[in-house]
């Protein structure tokens, strides 16, 4: 579904993707480990058209999309929630959430119920439900991260990119947030996961990546790198 190869990436003269191949199959959870500066971010921006790619390929769907502006690319099905939320503050609740289904009445795709999936949000996030009106600037932290997730999905996304979904939030939230994404994961969407708790992510993965100083140093199977003894000592650590 996503099919990245030899991607370089970075910012102004500074290039901090040295050339990064990966593969995001469809109805698979794929995780991208690695330590703070790796790249993890930059790779995701670089996917969504936040930062144009310097070289490389990238296809969702078949479709080369490296270089494209982000808007197209996110009218072709590619979701992005991005590092530390970015929520819309002044608007409320179900406005963000809205706005997340807005690329799909460009026609690029089939237009689905957007009655319907907002509906299934407010299931899914009952936290959301009961704020539906309130000021998105206003929720908490992790009610903003649930808000990010929640509005990324409204996409109806090909392929759904998370970038630290339970960054500063308390151990019980981010049992919430890992839950999600496994529920997610059940229902089959294509996920392209970023996160500091390796152990969890390795753990609820499917396929996993590790990316240091800008360049894929190991990858294969979740399970197989969570026995792996120099991905354990690195990344699964008792800091993990
Ligand atoms: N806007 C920017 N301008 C210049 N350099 C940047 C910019 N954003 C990130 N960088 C640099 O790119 C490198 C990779 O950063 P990136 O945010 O991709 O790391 P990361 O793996 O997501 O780290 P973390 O786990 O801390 O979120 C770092 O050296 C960082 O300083
Ligand atoms: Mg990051």
């Amino acid at each position: 579904m996503l099919k990245v190869e030899n991607l370089v990436a970075g910012y102004g003269k500074v290039q901090v993707l040295h050339g990064i191949s990966l593969e995001v199959e469809k109805g698979r959870l794929v995780t991208l480990i690695g330590s703070n500066g790796a790249g993890k971010t930059t790779t995701l921006r670089a996917l969504s058209g936040m930062i144009k790619p310097q070289s490389g390929s990238i296809k969702l769907g078949g479709v080369e999309i490296a270089g494209q502006p982000s808007y197209r690319i996110t009218r072709r099905g590619l979701a992005h929630s991005p590092e530390n939320r970015r929520v819309f503050p002044t608007l409320p609740v179900r406005d963000n959430l809205l706005l997340g289904a807005f690329p799909r009445l460009t026609g690029a795709r089939p237009k689905g119920d957007v009655k319907r999936d907002l509906d299934r949000m407010f299931q899914m996030f009952p936290r959301l439900a009961e704020r539906r009106d309130q000021l998105a600037g206003t929720l908490s932290g992790g009610e903003q991260q649930m808000l990010a997730m929640a509005r990324a999905l409204m996409l109806d996304p090909e392929v759904l990119l998370l970038d630290e979904p339970s960054m500063g939030l308390a151990p019980r939230l981010v049992e919430d947030v890992f839950a999600t994404v496994a529920r997610l994961k059940e229902a089959k969407v294509t996920m392209l996961l970023v996160e500091q708790f390796a152990a969890a992510a390795l753990a609820v993965a499917d396929t996993a990546y590790v990316l240091e100083n800008g360049v894929v140093s190991v990858s294969g199977p979740a399970e197989k790198l969570r026995d792996d003894p120099a991905v354990q000592a690195a990344y699964l650590g008792a800091a993990h």
